[in-house]
């Protein structure tokens, strides 16, 4: 090789090396470019010096050098200039985005109706002194039934059919058992209320379901009678539906109770002209109520001759359905949110705003 060759192949070279540089799209590419047109060639090209003559040496070990430092100032500017790129393209992508433009709407959350109406109807017993507890959902036979005054042989035990556990005990068929365990935990006198989940072996419909709410309220003193009851009830149901509901009293058989009572409120789904959810009768069964029966006090280790009390139990469930317009039960225990929170119906109230305001 002579010089003239050795420069003609230094010059390419730096031709590729421009070449390289300005068809990477990467920092790694270029990097790469830069091992291969480099150490290599260069190393080759300080090799061939040997081959020429000595005169010639020295101008060709120069350019050489000389082309080594080009190359390296040519790699570090590519760098450099893709860097600058790639902050530019930011900089545009920036130019673009407008903070002032609203989020992505997402849905949100709302409180069950059953829950809502839980809470409703804990704030106003609570505003009247009563305690709210709970009970087992998983419970005995004579919390259930024995010491509700329903015995074994009680024909009553055919309106309350439930599931049967292995263990001898039962999903609870209301939240009655609570007024025994409360009675036995806290004595006379007492206010307690008790919300919760009950089961029973039901045929559903729209009014029937196998698994509901209710709240059962117990209230127990001296010289209790049946106007305490009346006016907690009318004073719950009106606090209840922000007005003043229409209501009738019946007569109704309980065995835990004596005189007991079926309260009716005028069907909220229809405005009493009759429907499915009301059995076309204008009226729902909303309260059944009635003055504790003494063999239940004594059950619940509390003298009948000292104290009298009045108890209810009242469906949430069903009362939600009234509040919130929601004409089948079904709807309920499903998890279809058109049928649960119809637009409008639940305005919007979310959980935080809720627990916020329970707090
Ligand atoms: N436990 C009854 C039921 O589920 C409802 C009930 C009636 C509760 C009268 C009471 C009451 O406390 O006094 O059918």
């Amino acid at each position: 090789m002579d010089i003239s060759a050795l420069k003609a192949k230094l010059g390419e070279l730096e031709a590729e090396a421009t070449r390289a540089i300005s068809e990477a799209k990467s920092a790694d590419a270029i990097r790469s470019a830069e091992t291969r047109l480099t150490k290599e060639p260069i190393a080759e090209a300080l090799a061939a010096l040997k081959t020429l003559p000595g005169e010639q040496r020295g101008e060709a070990g120069k350019t050489i050098n000389a082309t080594k430092e080009r190359l390296k100032e040519l790699f570090a500017a590519g760098l450099a200039g893709l860097r600058e790129k790639a902050v530019a393209a930011d900089q545009a992508q920036a130019g673009a985005f407008d903070p002032t433009l609203p989020g992505p709407v997402t849905a949100r959350g709302a409180l069950h109706p059953v829950t809502i109406v839980q809470w409703e109807v804990e704030r106003v017993l609570s505003g009247l002194g009563f305690t709210v507890v709970g009970g087992p959902e998983m419970e005995t036979d004579f919390h259930n039934f024995e010491a509700l005054n329903i015995p074994a042989t009680h024909p009553a035990r055919d309106m309350m059919d439930t599931f049967w556990l292995d263990n001898g005990w039962l999903l609870r068929t209301h939240t009655s058992p609570c007024q025994v365990r409360a009675m036995r935990q806290f004595g006379a006198p007492l206010r307690v209320c008790a919300p919760g989940r009950c089961f029973r072996y039901e045929t559903i419909d729209a009014s029937h379901e196998n698994t509901f709410f209710q709240v059962e309220g117990l209230m127990i003193d001296r010289n209790i009678s049946i106007s305490h009851l009346i006016a907690v009830m009318r004073m719950l149901l009106r606090e209840v539906f922000q007005r003043d509901v229409k209501v009738r009293l019946r007569p109704g058989f309980f065995p835990f109770v004596e005189p007991g009572f079926e309260l009716d409120m005028s069907c909220e789904i229809c405005g009493g002209k009759g429907c499915a959810t009301c059995k076309q009768s204008g009226w729902v069964e909303i309260l059944p109520c009635g003055m504790v029966h003494p063999n239940v006090l004594r059950f619940g280790n509390i003298d009948p001759r000292e104290f009298t009390g009045f108890a209810f139990g009242l469906g949430l469930t069903r009362l939600a359905m009234m509040k919130f317009g929601v004409g089948d039960i079904r709807v309920l225990n499903s998890g279809d949110l058109r049928g649960i929170a119809p637009a409008g119906r639940l305005a919007g109230e979310t959980i935080v705003e809720r627990v916020g305001a329970r707090a």
